[in-house]
Parts: C-alpha cells; sequence; structure tokens
C-alpha cells in the first residue's frame, strides 16, 4: 500500500478533441435522452424541508408516573431490535408496541401550558449556574438528567398521501419520539443525525403534538456535551416515492482538465401499495460563493425507467461528465450541486439536492497527503462542538466565524474531535475551504466513563457509523474518516478492522483511520487496520513508524495540547501556572503527554512524510480545564513543586473540595474567541508568505521595572531585531529548528517595544507593544455590522478597555453593562477567562486582560439597526450600530 489513490487519474487526452465529444459522451454515459421541456411543462410534487425549531414547549424532569419505564439498556435494547433504516432494502423505523403510552407528557390532551416556550436549537445546560462543586471536566454546568420537549403543529388536509418525516440533526441524549401518544422513533448517541418517519401517527388536516424524551446520563462524557435539542430539527414532506434518507452517494471517479466524471448513486424508496415506475434527472450546477445556483446546468442527463416494488427501494446509478470542472480545495472551494429529480412518467415526484466537488486526494506513505496532485499537509486543529458562550445549541454563523478565524491563521483542517459534528460544519467548511476529519467516537466498546458510550457500542456502533458516513459522505471537505480517538481497543487490529471494513462500505473513497495513544498502537498490528495513522502525541515515534512502516501514510492526529491562559505571564520562564488557576503564555507549558507547538514543527519538518497535524485545538472549550481539572489529586499535574504548593495553599484558603476552572487552557483561541498568543506562533509557520511579526508579552509591568522579563517573537519571516525605548537589543536569525526568537534577558522599563521583522534580507514586518496608561474609555468592534433579520444571525461585538489613546489596557478588568435597543437581542457574554463563574446570559460581563465579548442576535422578520451601548463605572461608555437586514 504505498500510495493510497482515492481518486483515479483521468488518462491525459488532447483537451480539444475531448471538447468536442462533450455533448455526446454526456449522453453515452447516461445511455439516455434527456428529457428537456416536457419535465418543466408537468405538474410537480416536489419535496418541502421547513424549520422544525419554533415554539417548543420545555419542561426539566420526568412525571411521576415514569417510575422505570425508560431504562436506558433496556430502551437501548429495544430500540436498537426495531431498527430497520440501515437493512439494504428496508425503510424507515417502524416501532413494534407503544413505549410510553401511560406517560402523561406523550399525551396528546396533556396541558403544556405552563412549560417553558423555547425555539431549537436549545441547551438547556449552558444555563448553568456554575457550581464550584461540580466536575471542572465538564464545565462545572448542569448538562445531565431528563428533559421533556413539546410542539403543537398543524398539518394541511393536502398533505394526506405525503410522507411525513422529523429529521433530528442531533438531540443530547438517549432521544424518544412520540407523535399524538404513539411512539414514533428514536437515538441515542446525542452526536448522530437521525430521521423518524411520523406519516402513520399524524393527523392530517387537524392539530398534532410530538413529545421528545431526552436523557442524559452523568458520567458519560470527558468533557461538556450539552443537553437538549442543541441542532436543527427539520419537518420533510415528501410524495410516498422519493430519494431515501440520505439516499445519493456522488463520486468522481476521474477528474482531468477537460472533463471530470460524476457517478451517482440514487435509493429511492416506494412506499405507496403498488410497484412504482421511476426514472431520474440529474443535473449538475456551478454553485457561487453564497451558494446559489449559476446559470445553467453544466451536465444533466435522465436514466432509464424501472420498477420500485411497494415498500421497497432501489438504488439507480447515473454517471455524468461536467467539462472543464473547477477544481476545490481549501484555496479554491469551488461548488456544484447534483440536482436529482424523481419521475414517474412526466411528474417530479421528488427533488433532491446533493453537494458536489471536485477534487482528488491521495495519501503516499512516502509523499505524504497529496490534494489536486500536489503535496499538500494538515494544518489542522481539533475543535469540541461546543460554541463557547452559546453552549453546544448550533449557530451557523457562530460555526462559520470559527471557521473564519482559522482560515486567517493558516489553519486548513478541523478534526471534529471526537464526534460527528452539526451538518452545517461541512457546508461551511466546503464552502470557506476547509478540509475535515470527520470522527466517530470516543471509545468503544470499553469506555473511559462509566455512562458513556461503551454502555452503547454493541448495539449501535454500526447504525451510527453508517448514519456518519451516508451523510456526510458527499462534501468535497471530508478527506479522512475517523472511527475513533485514544480507545482502549488498541491491542489489536481486530475490532478496529471491522470499524474500517463498515466505513469503507459506505465510502471507498476516503481513507479511514484512529487517533492513537499507544505507542504500540504503531507496531503491534493495529497500525494495519486503518488506511492511514494518525498518533497523538508522539511526534519522537514518527521516524520508527515510518522506518517499520514504510507503507502506511502517517500524521498527527492530535499534537501540542500546549496550555495557556490569554494575556497572562508569569515569571521566572519555568513557571507556568500559578494560584490563580490561570497559564502563563508564553506557550512553553503542557501536561506530561504533550508539547509545545515548537517541538511538533520540528518533527514535522524533520519527517517530510508526515502528513501534518491536528493541533489540540483551536478554541477553548467548556470542560476538561488541564492542569487544574479534576479535584485537588490533580494538582499533581503541576510538575513544578513551587506551584504545585501554591495551588494547595490557595485550595484550602478557599475551603473548596473543587477548583474554580471550568473551561479547557488548549485553544489556540480562547473560548470566547479571541487570540491568544499562540495564534500567531500557528500563523507564522501555517502562513510563510504572509507578513507578520508578533511580541509577547505585554509591556504593563510596574512591579517590575529593572527585573527580568523574557519577550518572544513569532514571525514568518527568519530574522528579527528587537528595540526597547529606541534601543536595539540584538538582532536574532531563526536557526534551524527554531519557531520563535527569544530575548529571555530583557530588563523591563516602560516604554515602547518594537520588532523589526526581516525575510531573506529584507525587511518584511513589524510589531509593537507599549506601556499603556490607565483604563479610561471602552471601545466597542463589531465583527459584522450588518446582520441578516432571521433571528438566527450575529455580530460577535468585542469589547476593549482603552487607555486616553486608545490602547487596550492589558490586565483591565473592569465590569462593563450593556445597554441594547432596536430589534436584536443580547444572546451571551463572556471574557475567554476559564475560572470565571460568570453567567454567559447576563447583560454585564467583567473584561479579562482587556477584553469583553457581547454576541448580538437579531430578531426574526425585524429589520432596523440594533444599538448596543456599554457602560463601566469611571470609563467613557461606547456605543455601536448593527445594521438587522
Ligand atoms: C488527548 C485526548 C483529548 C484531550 C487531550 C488533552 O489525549 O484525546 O480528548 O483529552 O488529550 O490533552
Amino acid at each position: 500500500m504505498e500510495c493510497l489513490q482515492f481518486c483515479h487519474r483521468f488518462p491525459v487526452l488532447m483537451k480539444k478533441i475531448l471538447m468536442n465529444f462533450l455533448t455526446m459522451v454526456a449522453t453515452l454515459l447516461v445511455g439516455f435522452p434527456m428529457l428537456g421541456g416536457a419535465v418543466e411543462a408537468a405538474e410537480t410534487q416536489a419535496r418541502e424541508r421547513s424549520s422544525f425549531n419554533a415554539d417548543w414547549r420545555f419542561i426539566k424532569g420526568d412525571p411521576e408516573e415514569v417510575g422505570d419505564t425508560f431504562r436506558l439498556p433496556e430502551i437501548n435494547k429495544w430500540l436498537a431490535s426495531q431498527r430497520s433504516e440501515y437493512e439494504v432494502g428496508k425503510t424507515a423505523l417502524r416501532p413494534e408496541g407503544n413505549l410510553g403510552a401511560a406517560v402523561s407528557y406523550v399525551a396528546p390532551g396533556f396541558d403544556d401550558g405552563s412549560w417553558r416556550k423555547l425555539n431549537l436549537p436549545h441547551d438547556w445546560g449552558i444555563e448553568g449556574p456554575f457550581n464550584q462543586e461540580y466536575d471542572g471536566e465538564t464545565g462545572k454546568l448542569p448538562w445531565w438528567g431528563v428533559a421533556w420537549y413539546r410542539k403543537h403543529f398543524e398539518v394541511p388536509a393536502a398533505d394526506r398521501g405525503s410522507q411525513l418525516y422529523l429529521d433530528f440533526d442531533g438531540a443530547m441524549s438517549y432521544a424518544l419520539v412520540w407523535v399524538n401518544g404513539k411512539f414514533a422513533g428514536g437515538w441515542p448517541y446525542g452526536y448522530s443525525s437521525f430521521r423518524v418517519d411520523i406519516t402513520p401517527y399524524v393527523n392530517f388536516g387537524g392539530e398534532n403534538v410530538v413529545a421528545v424524551r431526552l436523557d442524559n446520563p452523568p458520567n458519560s462524557s470527558r468533557w461538556y456535551p450539552g443537553g437538549g435539542i442543541y441542532r436543527n430539527v427539520w419537518l420533510v414532506r415528501t410524495s410516498p416515492v422519493h430519494v431515501a434518507h440520505w439516499g445519493t452517494q456522488v463520486t468522481t471517479p476521474q477528474i482531468s482538465a477537460a472533463v471530470g466524471k460524476v457517478e451517482l448513486k440514487t435509493s429511492v424508496v416506494n412506499n405507496t401499495e403498488a410497484p412504482a415506475s421511476v426514472s431520474l434527472k440529474n443535473s449538475i450546477y456551478v454553485l457561487d460563493r453564497a451558494g446559489a445556483k449559476v446559470g445553467k446546468a453544466v451536465a444533466s442527463g435522465a436514466t432509464p425507467p424501472l420498477s420500485i416494488a411497494p415498500g421497497e427501494r432501489k438504488e439507480i446509478p447515473a454517471q455524468l461528465a461536467v467539462p472543464r470542472p473547477d477544481l476545490w480545495s481549501p484555496e479554491t472551494p469551488a461548488r456544484y450541486v447534483v440536482v436529482t429529480d424523481v419521475l414517474q412518467g412526466n411528474n417530479v415526484v421528488d427533488q433532491y439536492e446533493t453537494p458536489l466537488g471536485f477534487r482528488t486526494i491521495a495519501y503516499h506513505a512516502k509523499d505524504g497527503f497529496m490534494l489536486n496532485g500536489k503535496p499538500y499537509k494538515f494544518q489542522g486543529v481539533c475543535n469540541h462542538h461546543d460554541l463557547g458562550a452559546l453552549g453546544t445549541a448550533v449557530n451557523y454563523r457562530a460555526l462559520e466565524r470559527q471557521v473564519e478565524l482559522l482560515k486567517e491563521m493558516g489553519g486548513n483542517a478541523i478534526r471534529t474531535s471526537h464526534n460527528p459534528p452539526a451538518p452545517e460544519l461541512l457546508e461551511i467548511c466546503d464552502r470557506l475551504g476547509m478540509l475535515v476529519m470527520v470522527e466517530a467516537f470516543d471509545c468503544w466498546a470499553s469506555g473511559k466513563k462509566p455512562n458513556d458510550y461503551g454502555r452503547l457500542f454493541k448495539e449501535w456502533h454500526e447504525a451510527d457509523l453508517r448514519a456518519m458516513v451516508r451523510r456526510d459522505r458527499n462534501h468535497p471537505s471530508v478527506v479522512i474518516w475517523s472511527t475513533g480517538n485514544e480507545i482502549a481497543e488498541q491491542n489489536g487490529p481486530w475490532l478496529s478492522e471491522k470499524l474500517t471494513r463498515i466505513v469503507h462500505e459506505e465510502d471507498s473513497t476516503r481513507p479511514v483511520s484512529v487517533g492513537c495513544n499507544w505507542l504500540e498502537a504503531g507496531f503491534n498490528g493495529f497500525q494495519k487496520s486503518v488506511d492511514i495513522f494518525g498518533f497523538n502525541y508522539k511526534p519522537g515515534v514518527y521516524e520508527r513508524f515510518h522506518n517499520e512502516n514504510p507503507d502506511i501514510p502517517i500524521y498527527g492526529s492530535e499534537t501540542a495540547s500546549t496550555i495557556s491562559t490569554r494575556g497572562e505571564y508569569f515569571f521566572p520562564l519555568d513557571h507556568g501556572g500559578q494560584s490563580d488557576f490561570q497559564m502563563s503564555s508564553y506557550d512553553l507549558y503542557f501536561p506530561g503527554w504533550a508539547t509545545t507547538p515548537d517541538t511538533e514543527f520540528k518533527a514535522q519538518d524533520k519527517y517530510p512524510y508526515v502528513m501534518g497535524e491536528f493541533v489540540w485545538t483551536g478554541f477553548d472549550y467548556l470542560g476538561e480545564p488541564t492542569p487544574y481539572n479534576k479535584d485537588t489529586t490533580n494538582l499533581l499535574n503541576m510538575a513544578d513543586p513551587e506551584a504545585k504548593a501554591k495551588l494547595k495553599e490557595e485550595l484550602d484558603r478557599l475551603g473548596k473540595i473543587q477548583v474554580p476552572s471550568r473551561s479547557s487552557y488548549f485553544g489556540i483561541l480562547d473560548l470566547a474567541g479571541f487570540k491568544k498568543d499562540r495564534f500567531y506562533i500557528y500563523q507564522a509557520k501555517w502562513r510563510p508568505d504572509f507578513p507578520m511579526a508578533h511580541i509577547l508579552p505585554h509591556w504593563n509591568w510596574p512591579d517590575r521595572i529593572g527585573q527580568v522579563t523574557p519577550v518572544h517573537v513569532y514571525t514568518s519571516g527568519d530574522e528579527a531585531e528587537l528595540f526597547l525605548n529606541g534601543k536595539s537589543l540584538g538582532r536574532k536569525k531563526k536557526e534551524a529548528g527554531q519557531y520563535r526568537l527569544r530575548w529571555d534577558d530583557v530588563k523591563y522599563e516602560p516604554g515602547e517595544l518594537r520588532v523589526v521583522a526581516y525575510k531573506n534580507g529584507r525587511q518584511w514586518a513589524e510589531d509593537k507593544v507599549v506601556t499603556t496608561g490607565e483604563a479610561s474609555q471602552l471601545a466597542l468592534s463589531p465583527d459584522r455590522a450588518r446582520i441578516s433579520a432571521d433571528g438566527k444571525d450575529l455580530s460577535f461585538v468585542t469589547v476593549k478597555v482603552e487607555d486616553g489613546k486608545g490602547r487596550v489596557v492589558p490586565r483591565s478588568g473592569n465590569e462593563v453593562k450593556f445597554e441594547i435597543s432596536g430589534p436584536g437581542e443580547l444572546d451571551a457574554v463572556d471574557n475567554g477567562n476559564p475560572v470565571s463563574h460568570e453567567s454567559f446570559q447576563a447583560s454585564e460581563r467583567k473584561a479579562f486582560n482587556g477584553l469583553a465579548l457581547a454576541i448580538v442576535r437579531s430578531k426574526p422578520g425585524e429589520k432596523g439597526e440594533i444599538k448596543l451601548k456599554a457602560v463601566s463605572a469611571g470609563l467613557v461608555a461606547a456605543e455601536t450600530t448593527i445594521s438587522a437586514e
């Protein structure tokens, strides 16, 4: 397996000749003439997919009569036995019996008028309050327990005869769904998307009630999972003959400059009582940046009619050819869409869209990863799914902002650690250009927490894996499947082989991997159970792995795990943590298993066959506040005895069992999405052609006059000269294997610290930090001053505490109060401080090291000017306007 070629190269034909034959080729490939105008003239009854997020009712806890009705182990086995969606030839889940029929909350007539009214997506955990006594590992927020949601909705009489589905993008967790008192389906794994067929239970022409019960067992996650219907829900109406759930698979078996061949497999179900004669018309369109179709179809073709028996489904193949395809890559994210019309006679009975991009991926043990035939390194990050102050309630703009920030850093890849992502993330990554490694699980049969996926693995791993791949396999951004992270079964290939096989049955065009933390997994046979091998935190073993496995491509599935708090610096440099539970931002500190960005860079550069890395993590996340992440015993995470002693003292003083830390220190950006210093060491490495220099620390040290205060510089240049108050402190050059320039003996004096960076002897970039005056004013800068008036769009407003000259005052922590007017609301506030127990939903927030964040949300259908005002005692207030359009 020297090269894993996941897309064959089209033989090189002369462009001109090929173009002459293109129209003919397209017709020959589909073997059937195009239907053209006849279709448009006919009456259509295409599908409708509408948001099902509005106006839900919510309550925590079960009613008394529940008793033992929903014991999780039995429910899971039972649900699994009812599952038929993944057996070829069957259609949707049709549960036998009526689970929970005697529970009042499922009854259509139950009066839920006193329940809380809300819209989805909803995460009940993020509302808090934080509790010092809770485990820091999962965010010190109350996300566990049982909760119910109900929604009343009308179905028009005209829909009789249609098929109605509820598509849940994700519900955390153990979802059970009833419609009009009848149990309709469910899905335990909170990260899987699933469909419930509600057709048999619906009152057409009348009122309907859907009830959903969720159950988050405690001790079921190593990070903050959130709780609730935290992703979008859709009501899908189709005719009884329609494209099955995730029923298309598009591949591009041959791509050349002249033509991109497209292979489509479309599964069509016939939920009528009679055989259905079905043909498909497939059309491919170019998409613009915003996702709108551009002009006419660039390829189109129809399939001959075939008959589908009642209650069956059939896969219908088709081939198309797109002339001169634009290639997709992170730098040039050219997108297409396949529109599939399902025809019965001349009637379009369903219409389905499938994303498409043309790119080739190949994984070589020796030459690394190739994208579109060229060597390409993964400059990736791992991310958990929470969105900071918004919790896990998915928001398109919040995800998009993350991707934009990562791209600004030079990032080109995301690993969705350690679970399938929200579908929106993949659409964003397709659109903005970001490679994705989609991951399934954090554990297999042997769990890491008493109630985690280990409890589900036996009955559900196959269904969850197939659901993941079927949903996501058409996205050009997805380039690796991962079946797991640091699973306990790294002692041999057996289980892993099975999971790899399941994934390949659903998609043979991408490699399967696992994030491995066992050294032995690289040598004991496990490494052969995957297509490409990922080591978590083993830069020192890349070479041995390559020597002993010369045919297996390798990369860093998890790297660095450097810990820092934005804007905190402790001295001397061997002192990373301290008694206020922060971590110094010199980017030199890491837990025992981890390393600095620099050490990983060195290994990546030394061994060019290593395909790149996925840094732990892009953004800080709720939970896992290593090194302050458990109870007092975890003080042992600190290697420095002095720091450990101080922490112990502080804990004793506070008289608290738990440390206050509730979110991670691993992020390159903090929980609010503010850049830590680390952002710039990655930008320097990953965007070598972007002129930049960045100095740390800040330069406000009134207590350190005359004391050694090391200065580090990250630059994409190769040399730099540092000046303190105009006086040169020397020009330094990066030696091989060096990724930062260090002036470790600078004696602090207030004033201006300036760096001039050079590249190839030429002046390249500059940066400066200045000792500021006292805090005197606030400043507001929205990331977007115009947002959509859809009730979902957000503006992330950065609040700066400035001195009289408009410079951010580094250590300032002033309390800022927000006033909002116009058609917008303050959705959440944050400041990136991992130990703050202030509510995210408040209308005030202390600044943390000079910054705070206000997240402003539009109101549905209300256009106009939103005014946000920030006030703080003793400071000049600030105001900004955001236009909702
Ligand atoms: C890894 C693990 C991640 C996270 C990280 C922190 O071992 O896979 O989920 O816990 O450590 O360094």
